[in-house]
């Protein structure tokens, strides 16, 4: 996979947010805040359109779908029962250069020269002191004659191998009158007094193909030097091999990256006013789990019945080791999940003697009662893919990941990713793109219900009359096959989560014997989408570059944001023809002030029309109406009649003031 080289694409859209106000960085008088990003003006419209859009799709315009807006920091038990606490991490790689780390999975290939260095020498003594004068003596000579009397730039002057020829020459008794005793002794005595000065922490540096090697012996006398203080340290240089798209190295320094290890990405805090151990709480790093804590409390008071979701949109915290590619990887973002729960697929079964089966070419458009969770999985996707196709983002703009056995989390039964083709998405070698994540429908078993259960002591099960009703009328031979298979299914829940083998099949089975009570854990099927990706997968699939000639043949190329007239942030731009004729702003204002309750509307008279026009395009506002002299009357049978303007076209039309409204929402919504 080849990422491209210069993103241009992906430059022309952060500058545009920029410089339009959709997004802004952080902090950015103090110089920002990686991976925390603000929206403007533009952008904070199409992001409540966006959460407003899924809300009404998910909630308000579903009977079995109820909301909830919950605190970000909760129990940190949650955390533990959810398994975050232990398990939410990154295998991370660190420089021991630069301390910056990098995500193990994410390390780009790099090929050059890997130069081994095994320590370095330097001027003052590492470890014991040096207190016998002759012993410092002969370590000083040791070094000036061998290392200081060049500069270190040559390999060659540095090897180690060289240091222990000299060492050895400078002992020879032929070079010396020395008794052998005395001979022994110096011996010791320079092995002790180089050794003393030596710091032996091994590096290697990647001189990448086409840069010198020197910077890669810069770099190991920085190490040497920042990080573990020797001072005027003269690397030792051991070998040097080749290396062919090794992912060991940093991609800024060209230091060989230490062992990956976990690094966990909740951001905490302390509640109250000491900063004690017991006081430390999270930043929520997901909104799903407030679902499953509250489970009970929506079943009992929104009247709603398995199968039924809960939904709720908000932020989200994780210290993502590498933010990048512009918000897509955040620090802070908002999530928009559902978690909807559904009998386990033995309860449809007893309940309706069989589980629809759906193969690759069903349309799942409205539930069934008989669907088991392959259906309801399948219908969440489509369900998604829907709504994304509602606002703009055509199925060719999208793609999806099925993720495989090996990535699924061990409760999980399946999980589709829906990714979007951004400009950032890497090619594969056929020049195809697959995309990156825009949402992620994970079919999640009872795995968190069965957490929370187990953690808080408090019931998450539910009771189903229609299942024990049902259950009684089962041929016993049906009752044991599907008690088997529930049996194993918690068995396998229990043993997973560390519980001791006897004490988990006496578990699985008393869990099994409440089928037949009507009684059981329901399982879950979660979309969970990202507020920020999805706004920049709007914005990258808006930006539309136009380039116009005019009669003297010269161009310019400006740009029209295509967003769907549903997300758009403005929807209607409103401008009297003339700014100094009070009868065309009057009657200007009086449309705005007509459309303003339903919808937002940007009032503009400053410049010509044309500029106007272009300003809005560039703002994505899919309408303009101009006010004229027609409107006022000039030609009678145009009386009250206004100039409609679309932005993707650039075509103009006639309506009467009366249709503008119904008109744009019908478009609008
Ligand atoms: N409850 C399941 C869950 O949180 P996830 O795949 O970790 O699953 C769901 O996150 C969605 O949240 C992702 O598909 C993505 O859209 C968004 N998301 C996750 N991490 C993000 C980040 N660091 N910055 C922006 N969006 C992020």
């Amino acid at each position: 996979m080849a990422e491209p080289k210069e993103n241009l694409q992906m430059e022309k859209v952060v500058s545009l947010c920029k410089r339009r106000g959709f997004i802004f960085q952080s902090s950015e008088i103090y110089g920002g805040i990686n991976g925390f990003w603000d929206y403007g003006p533009l952008g904070a419209e199409l992001k409540r359109n966006v959460k407003e859009l899924w809300w009404q799709a998910m909630t308000r315009q579903r009977d079995d779908v109820a909301g909830l807006e919950a605190t970000i920091i909760m129990s940190p038990k949650i955390w533990k029962a959810s398994g975050h606490v232990d398990t939410f991490a990154d295998l991370m790689r660190e420089c021991p250069l630069t301390k910056k780390r990098v995500r193990a999975d994410q390390v780009e290939p790099q090929s050059g020269k890997a130069l081994y260095f095994l320590g370095a020498i330097g001027d003052s003594n590492f470890g014991i002191p040096a207190t016998d004068n002759q012993f410092t003596d002969f370590g000083q000579k040791a070094i000036e004659e061998y290392v200081l009397k060049d500069k270190p730039s040559s390999l060659e002057q540095i090897s180690i191998s060289k240091l222990t020829a000299y060492v050895e020459e400078l002992i020879k008794p032929s070079n010396t009158n020395d008794t052998p005793e005395q001979l022994a002794n110096k011996a010791q005595i320079i092995a002790t007094g180089t050794i003393n000065r030596l710091c032996k922490q091994p590096i290697t540096v990647l001189a990448p193909n086409g840069k010198p090697q020197e910077s890669a012996v810069k770099k190991a006398v920085e190490f040497y030097s920042e990080i573990l203080k020797v001072k005027n340290p003269i690397p030792l240089f051991w070998q040097i091999k080749q290396a062919e798209n090794s992912v060991d190295f940093h991609p800024e320094s060209g230091v060989l990256l230490n062992e990956a290890r976990p690094f966990n990405l909740m951001l905490q805090t302390y509640v109250g006013p000491i900063q004690s151990e017991e006081n430390i709480a999270y930043l929520r790093p997901e909104t799903a789990q407030a679902i499953f804590a509250q489970f009970k409390n929506v079943l009992e008071t929104s009247r709603q019945k398995v199968p039924f979701g809960i939904a709720q949109v908000g932020k989200a915290f994780r210290n993502e080791v590498t933010p990048r590619n512009f918000t897509f990887r955040s620090r802070e973002f908002e999530q928009m999940e559902l978690e909807f729960f559904i009998k386990p697929d033995e309860v449809i079964e007893a309940i309706h003697g069989n589980i629809a089966a759906p193969t690759p070419n069903s349309q799942l458009l409205s539930p069934e009662p008989n669907w088991g969770w392959q259906a309801w999985h399948k219908y969440w996707v489509e369900e998604r893919v829907r709504f994304y196709e509602g606002i703009g983002l055509s199925r060719e703009t999208l793609g999806f990941h099925h993720q495989t056995p090996a990535e699924l989390a061990h409760y999980a039964r399946a999980c589709t990713d829906i990714l979007f083709k951004f400009p950032f998405s890497k090619k594969d070698e056929n020049g195809n793109v697959a995309g990156d994540e825009l949402e992620g429908i994970a079919a999640r078993s009872d795995f968190d219900l069965s957490q929370h259960a187990r953690f808080s002591g408090k019931p998450m099960g539910v009771f189903d009359d229609e299942l024990r009703v049902a259950w009684a009328k089962l041929p016993v031979a049906k009752q044991k096959d599907l008690l088997m298979r529930y049996q194993e299914n918690r068995l396998n829940y229990h043993v997973k989560t560390g519980v001791p083998f006897d004490q988990a099949a006496k578990q699985a089975t008393d869990d099994a014997n409440g089928l037949a009570k009507g009684q059981y854990i329901p399982h879950v099927i979660e979309p969970s989408a990202g507020v920020d990706r999805l706004i920049l997968a709007l914005i990258a699939n808006a930006y539309t570059e136009v380039t116009k000639t005019d009669d003297k043949g010269k161009s310019e190329t400006t740009v029209v944001m295509k967003f769907h007239p549903r997300v758009a942030p403005v929807k209607v731009g409103v401008m009297p023809l003339l700014k100094n004729k009070p009868e065309l702003v009057n009657k200007a204002l009086a449309v705005r002030d007509l459309l303003r309750p339903w919808m937002n509307v940007f009032y503009d008279d400053g410049g010509s029309i044309g500029r106007r026009y272009a300003r809005q395009d560039e703002a994505g506002t899919p309408f303009c109406v101009t006010i004229d002299f027609d409107t006022l009357g000039e030609k009678p049978e145009l009386l009250d009649t206004v100039t409609i303007r679309y932005r993707d076209d650039g075509k103009q039309e006639r309506l009467k003031i009366s249709e503008l409204l119904p008109f744009l929402l019908s478009k609008i919504r």
